[in-house]
């Protein structure tokens, strides 16, 4: 399977993986080990998606019954906003690895540059956004903190290497200027509708991976009631024409189209046979006029925007 080397460790990160968001909590151990018998080698879940015990027992399953072993799968996960503080980032880690069962995540994200009020995981876990009182409490924790903490990990041994996700470019920049350890990856929102060029150049001139979130556009955000009234990309004439000229799904179209730009892609599906189906993006090759038409649909929509929880973490402003 195509992969990319992620810098300082060289480790090699398969360019399409699984996704664990919204992977239901009851069938997510099933739904992961029948996608690392499909051949997914890639999970890549967080602290916040509250499936994290599920999955491990599906990769422990998959691992035990001898069809993968723990080096073959890349493991990521994430830290909550909830948890930037210092110490917070090593307790966290440790319980989200005992959730897990294992004792090393391949990568681990800041899952947002977003500090919040810590909540102890004993009274509610995953925090989400909010309190108690259902309002979002802003932490001062400075990332730098929290990016000194994410290294001590790796120094530990819990983590093989360490990136940010929903990072643009100022703040990447001024990580750079005391990481000991540079982000290998940043993990960002991107396809058609929001195709993020100058950050895939910033990131390639960096040699910072981009895995590429909700590939399929708004169809993620139906379900949440958050698709902000896009027009489905999956059913796009566009993407319909190049999927009949390639005898390929839509799906299949827009994940080739980042895998080709070099870019990781993690598609998420609870069906068995649109799983099986996402994987199956090697075997073609768009042209050069294809993947730019399929570009020129962007109109720079953003669906996951912090800024539409509260407008003080208006972090893409
Ligand atoms: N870092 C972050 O802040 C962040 C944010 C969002 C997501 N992520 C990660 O990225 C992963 C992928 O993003 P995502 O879950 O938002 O969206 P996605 O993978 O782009 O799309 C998932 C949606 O598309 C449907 N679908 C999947 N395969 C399909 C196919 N072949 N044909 C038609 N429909 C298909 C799924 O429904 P069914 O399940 O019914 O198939 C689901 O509604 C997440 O699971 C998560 O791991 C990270």
């Amino acid at each position: 399977m195509a992969a990319v080397a992620l810098k300082r460790t060289g480790q090699k990160m398969p360019l399409v993986g699984f996704g664990l968001w919204k992977v239901n909590r009851a069938t997510c151990a099933e739904t992961v080990y029948n996608a690392l018998k499909a051949g997914y080698r890639l999970l890549d879940g967080a602290g916040d998606y509250g499936n994290e015990k599920e999955a491990g027992e599906g990769l422990r399953r998959a691992i035990s019954d001898g069809i993968v072993k723990r080096e073959d799968v890349f493991v990521t996960s994430k830290l909550w906003n909830t948890f930037h503080a210092h110490d917070h980032v090593k307790a966290l880690a440790k319980k989200q690895l005992g959730l897990w069962g294992i004792d090393y995540f391949d990568l681990f994200l800041v899952h947002f540059p977003i500090s919040l009020e810590y909540v102890d995981p004993s009274h509610r876990y995953p925090p989400e956004w909010w309190g108690d009182d259902k309002k979002v409490h802003l932490a001062k924790v400075p990332f730098q903190e929290t990016w000194g903490a994410m290294e001590e990990l790796v120094d530990e041994g819990l983590v093989k290497n360490i990136g940010v996700s929903n990072v643009q470019g100022s703040l990447l920049i001024d990580i750079l200027r005391y990481a000991k350890y540079e982000p290998a990856v940043n993990q960002i929102e991107l396809h058609p509708y929001l195709t993020q060029e100058p950050l895939i150049k910033l990131c390639g001139t960096l040699g910072i991976a981009i895995t590429a979130y909700s590939s399929l556009g708004p169809q993620s955000y139906v379900e949440l009631g958050a698709d902000k009234g896009a027009k489905n990309l999956l059913e796009h004439d566009t993407i319909a024409s190049i999927a009949s000229k390639h005898s390929k799904s839509h799906a299949q179209v827009l994940l080739r189209w980042a895998v080709q730009q070099g870019l990781a892609v993690i598609p998420k599906s609870n069906n068995h046979d649109r799983l099986v189906q996402n994987l199956q993006v090697d075997a073609f090759q768009l042209s050069d006029a294809e993947i730019k038409e399929i570009s020129s649909l962007n109109i720079n929509l953003r669906l996951n925007d912090p800024a539409d929880i509260d407008p003080r973490i208006a972090i893409f402003a």
